[in-house]
Protein backbone atom coordinates (compact mmCIF):
# COMPACT_ATOMS: atom_id res chain seq x y z
CA UNK A 1 0.00 0.00 0.00
CA UNK A 2 1.29 3.52 -0.85
CA UNK A 3 1.08 6.30 2.08
CA UNK A 4 -2.02 7.98 0.84
CA UNK A 5 -3.59 4.51 0.42
CA UNK A 6 -2.36 4.10 3.98
CA UNK A 7 -3.79 7.03 5.28
CA UNK A 8 -7.03 7.14 3.55
CA UNK A 9 -7.92 2.99 4.23
CA UNK A 10 -7.27 3.14 7.88
CA UNK A 11 -10.66 3.04 10.00
CA UNK A 12 -11.39 2.79 13.09
CA UNK A 13 -11.66 -1.20 14.01
CA UNK A 14 -14.00 -1.78 16.74
CA UNK A 15 -14.08 -5.90 16.08
CA UNK A 16 -11.26 -7.72 16.12
CA UNK A 17 -10.07 -10.94 15.19
CA UNK A 18 -8.86 -13.20 18.37
CA UNK A 19 -5.36 -13.30 16.52
CA UNK A 20 -2.14 -12.91 17.78
CA UNK A 21 0.05 -10.34 17.10
CA UNK A 22 3.71 -10.90 16.82
CA UNK A 23 5.31 -9.13 19.17
CA UNK A 24 8.49 -7.61 16.75
CA UNK A 25 6.41 -6.10 14.30
CA UNK A 26 4.43 -4.39 18.09
CA UNK A 27 8.04 -3.47 18.45
CA UNK A 28 8.75 -2.17 14.68
CA UNK A 29 5.68 -0.14 14.63
CA UNK A 30 6.04 1.23 18.22
CA UNK A 31 9.75 2.03 17.03
CA UNK A 32 8.52 4.09 14.03
CA UNK A 33 5.91 5.65 16.06
CA UNK A 34 8.46 7.51 17.79
CA UNK A 35 9.97 8.93 14.72
CA UNK A 36 7.06 11.21 15.31
CA UNK A 37 7.73 15.17 15.37
CA UNK A 38 8.52 16.53 18.90
CA UNK A 39 9.85 19.78 19.31
CA UNK A 40 13.03 19.85 22.12
CA UNK A 41 13.50 16.06 21.46
CA UNK A 42 11.31 15.63 24.92
CA UNK A 43 9.94 11.87 23.84
CA UNK A 44 7.19 12.22 26.07
CA UNK A 45 5.53 8.78 25.46
CA UNK A 46 5.26 6.05 27.67
CA UNK A 47 3.96 2.19 26.10
CA UNK A 48 2.21 0.15 28.66
CA UNK A 49 0.85 -3.28 27.65
CA UNK A 50 -2.66 -3.48 29.81
CA UNK A 51 -2.76 -6.84 31.35
CA UNK A 52 -6.28 -9.28 31.51
CA UNK A 53 -6.27 -8.13 35.15
CA UNK A 54 -6.28 -4.08 34.57
CA UNK A 55 -8.72 -5.26 31.31
CA UNK A 56 -11.68 -6.86 33.69
CA UNK A 57 -11.35 -3.95 35.70
CA UNK A 58 -11.76 -1.35 33.33
CA UNK A 59 -14.65 -3.05 32.44
CA UNK A 60 -15.12 -1.14 28.84
CA UNK A 61 -18.35 -1.78 27.25
CA UNK A 62 -17.06 -4.14 24.36
CA UNK A 63 -14.13 -5.11 25.63
CA UNK A 64 -11.94 -3.06 22.95
CA UNK A 65 -13.58 -5.24 20.65
CA UNK A 66 -11.83 -8.05 21.78
CA UNK A 67 -8.64 -7.02 21.00
CA UNK A 68 -5.94 -9.07 21.66
CA UNK A 69 -3.70 -6.46 22.65
CA UNK A 70 -4.30 -3.27 24.45
CA UNK A 71 -1.68 -0.15 24.74
CA UNK A 72 -1.92 3.18 26.93
CA UNK A 73 0.16 5.94 25.89
CA UNK A 74 1.39 8.39 28.04
CA UNK A 75 2.43 11.65 27.59
CA UNK A 76 4.52 13.46 30.22
CA UNK A 77 4.36 16.73 30.94
CA UNK A 78 6.53 19.67 30.44
CA UNK A 79 8.10 22.28 32.65
CA UNK A 80 5.46 24.79 31.48
CA UNK A 81 1.74 24.27 30.18
CA UNK A 82 3.17 25.07 26.76
CA UNK A 83 5.71 22.47 26.48
CA UNK A 84 3.00 20.10 28.46
CA UNK A 85 0.49 20.43 25.33
CA UNK A 86 3.47 20.29 22.74
CA UNK A 87 4.09 16.97 24.53
CA UNK A 88 0.72 15.60 23.85
CA UNK A 89 0.82 17.16 20.16
CA UNK A 90 3.49 14.82 19.50
CA UNK A 91 2.18 12.00 21.13
CA UNK A 92 -0.72 12.14 19.67
CA UNK A 93 1.42 12.27 16.19
CA UNK A 94 3.06 8.91 17.70
CA UNK A 95 -0.29 7.28 18.18
CA UNK A 96 -1.06 8.24 14.66
CA UNK A 97 2.58 6.84 13.49
CA UNK A 98 1.68 3.53 14.92
CA UNK A 99 -1.44 3.19 13.82
CA UNK A 100 -0.59 3.91 10.12
CA UNK A 101 2.29 1.40 10.44
CA UNK A 102 -0.10 -1.48 11.68
CA UNK A 103 -2.95 -0.88 9.02
CA UNK A 104 -0.50 -0.77 6.69
CA UNK A 105 0.50 -4.48 7.74
CA UNK A 106 -3.51 -5.61 7.57
CA UNK A 107 -3.71 -4.45 11.70
CA UNK A 108 -6.43 -2.36 12.99
CA UNK A 109 -6.55 0.03 16.02
CA UNK A 110 -9.38 1.06 17.91
CA UNK A 111 -8.44 4.31 19.55
CA UNK A 112 -10.29 4.76 22.91
CA UNK A 113 -10.72 8.06 25.40
CA UNK A 114 -11.47 5.65 28.72
CA UNK A 115 -8.61 6.51 30.21
CA UNK A 116 -10.49 10.25 30.72
CA UNK A 117 -12.59 10.11 33.98
CA UNK A 118 -10.26 10.41 37.14
CA UNK A 119 -11.81 6.22 37.79
CA UNK A 120 -10.27 4.54 34.96
CA UNK A 121 -6.81 6.95 35.77
CA UNK A 122 -6.97 5.60 39.03
CA UNK A 123 -7.39 1.70 37.69
CA UNK A 124 -4.86 2.43 34.58
CA UNK A 125 -2.04 3.97 37.93
CA UNK A 126 -1.39 6.97 35.56
CA UNK A 127 0.89 8.74 37.45
CA UNK A 128 -0.06 13.03 37.87
CA UNK A 129 2.57 14.35 35.62
CA UNK A 130 1.25 12.48 32.73
CA UNK A 131 -1.68 12.57 30.24
CA UNK A 132 -3.47 9.76 29.07
CA UNK A 133 -3.55 10.28 24.87
CA UNK A 134 -5.22 7.34 24.27
CA UNK A 135 -6.26 3.86 25.13
CA UNK A 136 -5.31 1.45 21.86
CA UNK A 137 -6.95 -1.80 21.15
CA UNK A 138 -4.49 -3.45 18.50
CA UNK A 139 -5.65 -6.59 16.49
CA UNK A 140 -6.60 -7.51 12.65
CA UNK A 141 -9.59 -6.45 11.92
CA UNK A 142 -12.86 -8.44 12.17
CA UNK A 143 -15.26 -5.96 10.55
CA UNK A 144 -14.06 -2.59 8.40
CA UNK A 145 -16.34 -0.15 9.10
CA UNK A 146 -17.47 1.78 5.62
CA UNK A 147 -15.37 5.49 5.48
CA UNK A 148 -17.03 8.38 7.88
CA UNK A 149 -17.57 10.96 5.00
CA UNK A 150 -15.47 14.40 5.63
CA UNK A 151 -16.42 17.51 4.65
CA UNK A 152 -14.61 18.68 1.29
CA UNK A 153 -11.15 20.16 2.37
CA UNK A 154 -11.74 22.71 -0.02
CA UNK A 155 -14.81 23.96 2.74
CA UNK A 156 -11.51 24.47 5.62
CA UNK A 157 -9.37 26.40 3.52
CA UNK A 158 -8.85 30.11 4.01
CA UNK A 159 -6.61 32.76 2.96
CA UNK A 160 -4.36 35.05 5.02
CA UNK A 161 -3.02 38.58 3.61
C1 LIG B 1 -8.26 11.41 20.70
C2 LIG B 1 -9.26 10.40 20.18
C3 LIG B 1 -10.10 9.76 21.06
C4 LIG B 1 -11.03 8.83 20.62
N1 LIG B 1 -11.84 8.21 21.53
C5 LIG B 1 -12.79 7.36 21.11
C6 LIG B 1 -13.64 6.72 22.04
O1 LIG B 1 -13.52 6.90 23.26
N2 LIG B 1 -14.60 5.90 21.57
C7 LIG B 1 -14.76 5.68 20.23
O2 LIG B 1 -15.67 4.94 19.87
N3 LIG B 1 -13.92 6.22 19.31
C8 LIG B 1 -12.96 7.07 19.72
N4 LIG B 1 -12.09 7.63 18.81
C9 LIG B 1 -12.17 7.24 17.38
C10 LIG B 1 -13.09 8.16 16.60
O3 LIG B 1 -14.42 7.94 16.99
C11 LIG B 1 -12.91 7.83 15.10
O4 LIG B 1 -11.58 8.17 14.72
C12 LIG B 1 -13.91 8.62 14.22
O5 LIG B 1 -15.20 8.12 14.42
C13 LIG B 1 -13.58 8.53 12.73
O6 LIG B 1 -13.53 7.19 12.33
P1 LIG B 1 -12.24 6.60 11.58
O7 LIG B 1 -11.09 6.65 12.55
O8 LIG B 1 -12.62 5.18 11.20
O9 LIG B 1 -12.00 7.45 10.38
C14 LIG B 1 -11.15 8.54 19.23
C15 LIG B 1 -10.26 9.20 18.33
C16 LIG B 1 -9.33 10.09 18.80
C17 LIG B 1 -8.40 10.78 17.82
Amino acid sequence: MNTLDTIKTRRTIKKFKPQEIDQNSLLLWLEAAAMAPNHRMTEPWEIYFIGDETREKLNHKTNFGNAPIVLMILSKHGATSVETEENAMATACFIQNFNLAAWAEGVGTFWSSIGITPKNRGILQVPDDYNIIGVLGVGYPDVIPEPKPRTPIKNRISNLP
